[in-house]
């Protein structure tokens, strides 16, 4: 017998502020056809001031909660990726774990930047893998809209905020690869590339900082490490490309997502696009899009999935999962 982490539910939460790329053009030299062609971006969601990640992250948890038919104390544990939590400290997933009125298990963040959510679905899988938990509730909760130099085109025309989650739960498995839930996981970090995609301040060195990044480098990188580590989680989970029903890729560029299906050899029929509606939201884009992805009919149970993401660090990685 195999012990597998399986999806039992999934949900989504974003702002109610929808900002088209237009808006962006009254302050800064910039276009809607310029953010669009470069980007895929329509639009983006903005948290409302005073909205915190850790309330984005409620509204998703209690979503795919509700998905599982499950309450929070059926909940062991609760992680959840994020650059943006609302304090240095408590960590968002216990202003979660409150919120939801969870009164037992454990809960904690894991920073990973826009790799958070795939690093996020690593660690759940060796907790339940190990016993340490049962059900996990795992999610991605970002507002990057905080941490913008809004006077940076290069920049701030591609973030957006929102919330994804999933409840993994403990199933028993064959042990091999027709099994429902997590077949194999790929991490990578490479902290030489700091300075192509970094906040200039933080805790330590007294500042909050604006996100900066060399675009055109993090491009290079993406192409082709996404496309590695999706090719080597796929050969982990002893699969080919021919068994993949849906990319489910961090929803950072059209042209980057087009490229790395490309290098796969996958149609773009078999991708989850979500970007022209949401921007790149960090840690938050493959939940938000594994949830529109079954929202609107295109993920479907026993379908094979493949995430993959890249960002500051660099750090990336991809997860293989059948649904
Ligand atoms: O989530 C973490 C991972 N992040 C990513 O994956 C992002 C990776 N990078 C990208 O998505 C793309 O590099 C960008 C969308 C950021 C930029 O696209 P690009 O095709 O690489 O453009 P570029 O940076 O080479 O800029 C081209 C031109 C420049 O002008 P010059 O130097 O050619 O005169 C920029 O100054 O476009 C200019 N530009 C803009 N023009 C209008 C930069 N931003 C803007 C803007 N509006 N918002």
């Amino acid at each position: 017998m195999t012990i597998r982490a399986v999806v039992r539910g999934v949900g989504h939460y974003l702002p109610e502020r929808v900002v088209a790329n237009s808006e962006f053009e009254a302050s800064l030299d910039t276009s809607d056809e310029w953010i669009r062609s470069r980007s895929g971006i329509e639009r983006r969601h903005f948290a409302a001031e005073g909205q915190t990640t850790s309330d984005l992250a409620v509204r998703a948890a209690r979503a795919a909660l509700d998905d599982a038919g499950l309450a929070p104390d059926d909940i062991d544990a609760i992680i959840l990726a994020t650059s943006t939590a609302d304090l240095t400290f408590p960590s968002a997933a216990t202003m979660v774990q409150a919120a939801l009125g969870m009164e037992r298990g454990f809960a904690y963040d894991i920073q990973a930047v826009c790799a958070g959510f795939v690093y996020a679905l690593a660690n759940a899988h060796g907790m339940i893998l190990s016993g340490q938990a049962r059900r996990i509730l795992v999610i991605g909760a970002e507002t990057f809209s905080r941490i913008m130099d809004w006077t940076d085109r290069s920049t701030c025309v591609l973030f957006g905020d929102g919330a994804g989650a999933l409840v993994l739960e403990a199933a028993e498995g064959s042990g091999d690869k027709s099994d429902r839930g997590i077949l194999s996981v790929d991490l990578h970090s490479d902290g030489r590339h700091r300075d192509i995609l970094y906040v200039d301040g933080g805790v330590s060195t007294n500042s909050t900082g604006h996100l900066r990044m060399q675009g055109k480098e993090v491009f290079r990188h993406a192409v082709e490490k996404l496309a590695s580590t999706a090719d080597s989680a796929l050969d982990k989970a002893g699969m080919d490309h021919s068994e993949v029903d849906w990319i489910v890729p961090h929803q950072a560029n059209l042209r980057i997502i087009k490229a790395t299906a490309q290098k796969l050899g996958l149609s773009m029929d078999n991708v989850v696009v979500t970007v022209q509606d949401h921007g790149n939201t960090s840690a938050a884009s493959i939940p938000l899009a594994l949830s529109v992805g079954v929202e609107r009919g295109q993920i479907r149970e026993g379908d094979v999935l493949v995430t993959e993401a890249i960002g500051g660090g660099l750090a990336w990685g991809a997860v293989v999962l059948r649904w």
